[in-house]
Formats: structure tokens, sequence, C-alpha cells
């Protein structure tokens, strides 16, 4: 009964409110959701993609791009998987990703249940499949087009950027895109078109903040979509419709959960 795998997720999002300075799950699980299907290669023998699970595993789940997303597995071992012991973990983390951007706000997204998963390594995808949030378009059409999305849809998954943050520790680079870390709305794209973004001053990575507060960031892959004339018209348009917006993340995000399944 996935409704009752519905609830129990729903039920735990806010369970400590200490976590990550906002008290929210919710966005860590859109980012396993993604990672787990993001990692899909459709002509390669070890395809990737959210069936199998296979960041259960090293070297997967060691991968330089996955780091932090033991919190959000652990999160759903501790507090869901036990109720339903026959769900597959592929279905789970693809389910919590839906029902975290569903009730933090966001659309409808298609999902259906169905996944299987490995039972070790051997399936693992190889190392560099997601995308390097310190390079430009043409990196983003390498791995955005291998999976089958277009300039239009890259933007529009990209808008996911207006929840969380980046964790130094992590990945590098640091703060919040957005004021509202914890809806889902499209403060993405209206955020990166009204802030004059500068090189923040700092001993770490290159990445960009807001000049007038220095507390927004944006990543040079981000700051991409607005360098680039395809995808700034998508940016744009986003920003002015939010409806738009909506279904366009919902269609392109069900397809990315459905990769290789
Ligand atoms: C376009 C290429 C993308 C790049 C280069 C990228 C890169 C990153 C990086 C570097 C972080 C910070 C990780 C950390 O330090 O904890 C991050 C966080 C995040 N990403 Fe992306 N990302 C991309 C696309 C996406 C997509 C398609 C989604 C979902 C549809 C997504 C959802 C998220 C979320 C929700 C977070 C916040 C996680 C948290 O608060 O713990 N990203 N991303």
């Amino acid at each position: 009964d996935y409704k009752k795998v519905y609830k129990a997720i729903a039920d735990v999002l806010e369970i400590d409110p200490e976590y990550d300075g906002f008290g929210h799950f919710g966005p860590i699980l859109v980012r396993l959701g993604w990672h787990a299907s993001g990692s899909y290669a459709p002509s390669d023998h070890c395809r990737g993609g959210s069936n199998g699970a296979t960041m259960r595993f090293a070297p997967e789940a060691k991968y330089g791009a996955n780091k932090g997303l033991h919190i959000a597995r652990d999160f759903l071992d501790r507090h869901v998987k036990p109720q339903f012991p026959g769900l597959s973990y592929a279905d789970l983390w693809t389910l919590a990703a839906v029902v975290a951007i569903q009730e933090m706000g966001g659309p409808t997204i298609p999902w259906r249940p169905g996944r299987i998963d490995q039972s070790g390594p051997s399936d693992c995808p190889p190392n560099g499949r997601l995308p390097d949030g310190a390079k430009g378009a043409p990196h983003l059409r390498d791995i955005f087009y291998r999976m089958g999305f277009n300039d239009q849809e890259i933007v529009a998954l990209t808008g996911a950027h207006a929840l969380g943050r980046c964790h130094r520790e992590r990945s590098g680079f640091e703060g919040p895109w957005t004021t509202s870390p914890t809806v889902f709305t499209n403060a993405f794209y209206t955020t990166l078109l009204d802030n004059t973004w500068v090189p923040k001053q700092w001993d770490g990575a290159f990445q960009y903040v807001d000049k007038a507060t220095g507390e927004l960031m944006m990543l040079p892959s981000d700051y991409a979509l607005l360098e680039d004339p395809k995808m700034r018209v998508w940016v744009e348009r986003y920003a002015r419709d939010e409806s738009l917006y909506f279904d366009h993340f919902a269609q392109a995000f069900g397809r990315l959960l459905e990769l290789g399944v």
C-alpha cells in the first residue's frame, strides 16, 4: 500500500528540528532520488539509474558526488524501511523524493513502483556520470543529453536548487540558493535573474554569491544557465510562470526516476 509508505515518509520529514539549520529532510531526499537516477547511461552494460539502488554499495556510495547522501539513506533506513520490509530501496528512494517535493508545495510527480534491488555492487555505475557544479553549459549538455533530456529540461530540473543548500564539507561549495530552501517554488529562477552575482571571496571553490547580502549562492553550473542563450530563455519563462515550471518539472523529474526501470 504505497499510500501508507507516502504517509510514513511525509510524517518524519521534519522529525529533527536541528537538522541542517532548517529542520527539514526534504531537500536531501530530493538529492538522493536524483543521484540514484542520474547515473543512467543507456548504452553502457552498467546502465545505472534508480533500478537496483546500487548506491547502497561501495564504490558508488563513496563517489564524491554522493558525499553526504548517507544521511538521507540512513534517515529512510531508520524511520521508514522497518515498517515496509518488502519494499525495495529503489522504490523507497524515488518515492521519498516525490513525497519531499509534493510535501514542500511542489507539483504532483508521476511515480510508479516496480524497481528491484541488486544484491551486490557488481552493477554499480562508473564514477563521473553526475554533473560537476564547477562546469558550464557544454558539460551540462553532455551529462543530460546522455539521459535523453533537452535544454529546456536541463533548466527545469535545475530549478530544484530552490531547495536546500551546499555544504562545504560535502561538495566544497557553501550556502543556499534561495531564502526559502524548504518550499518548492520557482525561486531559483527569480533569484538568479534578480540579483547581481559576484565571485565569493574565500579560500574555497569558485562560486558566486549575491552582491547585496553575500548570503545566497550560485554554482558555476547554475550561472551557466544565464550565460547560455538557449537555456536563458527557459530561466526567464520559468521565472515569469510558476505553473509552467511546475508542469515541466513534474514531467522531467518523473521521467528521470524511470530511467532504466
Ligand atoms: C544541473 C546540474 C547539477 C549540479 C552541477 C548540481 C550540483 C549540486 C551541488 C554541488 C550541491 C550541493 C551538495 C552539498 O554540498 O550538500 C547540490 C545540492 C542539491 N541538488 Fe543539485 N546539482 C544539479 C542538478 C540537480 C537536479 C537535477 C536536482 C533535482 C531535480 C538537484 C537537487 C539538489 C538538491 C535538492 C540539493 C540540496 C541538497 C541538500 O540540501 O542537502 N540538483 N547540487
